[in-house]
């Protein structure tokens, strides 16, 4: 099925339909057979991308780059030392500015609202590698990778266990209401999602036979589920609340145990990645109880995170080719 989105911002799954948000996996998944193949044509010579990042990236940003490098565009990176942004120049004047040298923006930082003025001004399309709020470029690789996996994504029972409120798992509610999975979201009640959302995702759901369910009962949240995703419990912008995050989610890490309480033997392990499932970096050494999974599962057969961040590059690629 051929869909315009020329000209679009990628801000949020919720400005996207269902069809689209399909059309773009499709896209995703026949750019990486092009490239796998050598039969992949460049799309976007002469297209020049820039990357604004206030947050640090390993996935997001390399994904953009070798996107760009893919299609034949010039990316440029410009990270939270580089610009004058935020320090002498407000956010209007800057995406004036780069929207008059760039095809199109990559974002990633603090406030939505960040992303929203940029796509406000720019006059080109804004593509959203995160925000405190959302992380929709995330969910489009996760939902190929699930779809490589089970061949469909409607009918999908996703669960969604930890910080129940983060940009990932806002993200996952909106993608998954629109597609039509059974998803639920396991967490202890404070760290549910807000009811603003819920209930915006609920109308999506009942537009596509999709089911939400919030609840802190972890064995009857994953039973029979297809898909377990963690995220870390304190994202970024959020390291004084790692601490109280860690008692609060303890009884939520992902388990071997947890993965049997499934009862499916074909269910997959997701992860947007970073994780701090083996405790051997600088920060996991700090808080050696902030480990969201364990190292047996994340290295198990049923982890498939590796292809989850490879999908990444394959999924914003489609992304800046549908809107370019
Ligand atoms: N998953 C993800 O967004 O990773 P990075 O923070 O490394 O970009
Ligand atoms: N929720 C995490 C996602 C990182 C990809 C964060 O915002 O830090």
């Amino acid at each position: 099925m051929e869909m315009n989105l020329k000209e679009r911002s990628f801000l949020t799954l919720k400005d996207f339909s269902k069809q689209e948000i399909i059309y773009l996996i499709d896209f995703a998944i026949k750019l990486k057979a092009e490239k796998k193949n050598g039969v992949l044509k460049k799309k976007l010579e002469s297209k020049n991308i820039v990357l604004l990042f206030e947050k640090s990236s390993t996935r997001t940003r390399c994904a953009f780059v070798t996107a760009a490098f893919n299609e034949g565009a010039h990316p440029e990176f410009l990270g939270k030392n580089d610009i004058q942004f935020g320090k002498k120049e407000t956010t209007k004047d800057t995406a004036i500015v780069l929207g008059r040298m760039f095809d199109g923006i990559g974002f990633r930082g603090f406030k939505h609202k960040t992303v929203e003025t940029l796509a406000e001004y720019a006059g080109v399309p804004v593509w959203n590698g995160l925000t405190d709020k959302f992380h929709p470029t995330q969910i489009l690789a996760d939902f190929m990778t699930v779809k490589e996996n089970f061949g469909k994504l409607a009918g999908i029972k996703f669960a969604y266990v930890g910080d129940g409120r983060n940009n990932v798992a806002n993200s996952l509610m909106v993608g998954a209401s629109k597609i039509g999975m059974d998803f639920r979201i396991i967490a202890p009640e404070s760290l549910f999602p807000s009811r603003e959302l819920v209930k915006i995702c609920e109308n999506y759901a009942e537009e596509n036979n999709a089911k939400i369910t919030l609840t802190n009962d972890i064995e009857k949240g994953v039973k029979n589920c297809d898909v377990i995703y963690t995220d870390i419990w304190a994202s970024m912008g959020e390291e004084d609340k790692i601490s109280e995050r860690i008692k609060l989610l303890k009884p939520y890490k992902i388990t071997k145990k947890m993965l049997n309480l499934t009862e499916n033997p074909e269910m997959i392990f997701l992860h947007c990645l970073p994780s701090f499932h083996n405790l051997k970096t600088e920060v996991a050494q700090k808080y050696p109880e902030i480990c969201e999974v364990e190292d047996d599962v994340f290295e198990s057969k049923f982890s498939k995170v590796f292809d989850e961040a490879e999908n990444r590059v394959w999924t914003i690629q489609a992304v800046m080719v549908a809107t370019l």
